[in-house]
């Protein structure tokens, strides 16, 4: 064990699929760091993934929910406080899909059914997760709930497609919800903004390689990998980090604060506007 920074503490991780997975490395980080845990992802992807591999190295139980069915998370929370002896003290919501991305489908030609889906896989499924836990009483005192997001939730980028709109509805109830349940039991909600991340989610969004790769060059620090990501979620979960909440905190090398970098004018900015011009001659 690293340190007992999470002892005694219990935590429901959503989102776990493979190794590669960001609630991978948060969950092996947190069972490091004492903490005792539930593993929950979709049926199919619990069928499909690997998620039994990190059971077994974290020593954990796995409980299927799909997060867009309230049922399935009132039975995911009544059997983690079955496993527990009691409440959680801090779940990860890590869990993203959106059907336009995966069909290929143009930002301007979403299918709006699919729109409806993503919102509510990506983003409404926190709402829904919280408005369970805050009606089973089911976090205890000074709980931390933590989402992952993106920097598409503010800027555009151009093929992150309807996934945007995701984000930024997810980062809005992390600041709506995380008033109600610090007033009423000072549980503490906020979401992660990281840097692209080689993973099965990240690598589906068309043009991923250029994401990553601008934002590495662009960052001081360059993209934060899983395990950084990993390691800041334990942060947000301990009691260090008690009086944060309702914020959407950048955790990408500096990248959401820069304009442009060395790296990208000596070296990666290749074209100088030459394509530009030929671009405007078109
Ligand atoms: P991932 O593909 O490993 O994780 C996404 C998870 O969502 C999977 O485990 C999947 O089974 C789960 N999921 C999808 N539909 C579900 C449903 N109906 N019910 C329950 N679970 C469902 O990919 P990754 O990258 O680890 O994604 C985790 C989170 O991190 C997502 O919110 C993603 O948007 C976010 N993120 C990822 C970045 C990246 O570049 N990979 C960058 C910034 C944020």
């Amino acid at each position: 064990m690293k340190s007992d920074l999470l002892h005694g503490k219990k935590g429901i991780i959503f989102g776990a699929l493979n190794t590669s997975s960001i609630a991978w490395k948060v969950a092996e980080k947190a069972h490091e760091y004492g903490a005792e845990l539930v593993l929950s992802n979709a049926p199919i992807a619990i069928r499909k993934g690997d998620i039994h591999q990190l059971a077994e190295k974290t020593r954990s139980e796995v409980i299927a929910a799909d997060v867009t069915k309230v049922d399935e998370i009132e039975d995911l929370f009544r059997k983690s406080q079955e496993i527990f002896s009691g409440k959680a003290d801090f779940i990860l919501h890590s869990v993203g899909m959106s059907p336009n991305v995966r069909k290929g489908l143009h930002y301007t030609d979403l299918d709006y059914n699919y729109l409806s889906k993503t919102l509510d896989v990506s983003a409404i499924s926190l709402h829904k997760i919280l408005s369970v836990a805050y009606k089973m009483d089911a976090i205890n005192e000074w709980g931390s709930v933590v989402a992952l997001s993106y920097i598409a939730a503010q800027r555009t980028f151009s093929t992150y497609n309807d996934m945007a709109q995701a984000k930024a509805m997810l980062e809005s109830i992390c600041r709506s919800f995380g008033y109600h349940y610090g007033k009423k039991r000072k549980v503490r909600v906020n979401s992660v903004s990281q840097s692209p991340t080689i993973t099965s989610a990240g690598t589906g969004v068309k043009g991923f390689n250029s994401f990553y790769n601008f934002s590495h060059c662009m960052s001081p620090l360059g993209n934060s990998s899983s395990e950084d990501c990993a390691d800041f979620c334990i942060a947000m979960f301990s009691d260090l980090t008690r009086k944060i909440t309702m914020q959407n905190i950048f955790h990408d090398g500096g990248y959401s604060t820069m304009g442009i970098s060395d790296k990208l004018i000596d070296d990666c900015f290749v074209c100088q506007g030459d394509c530009h011009e030929n671009h405007d001659e078109h």
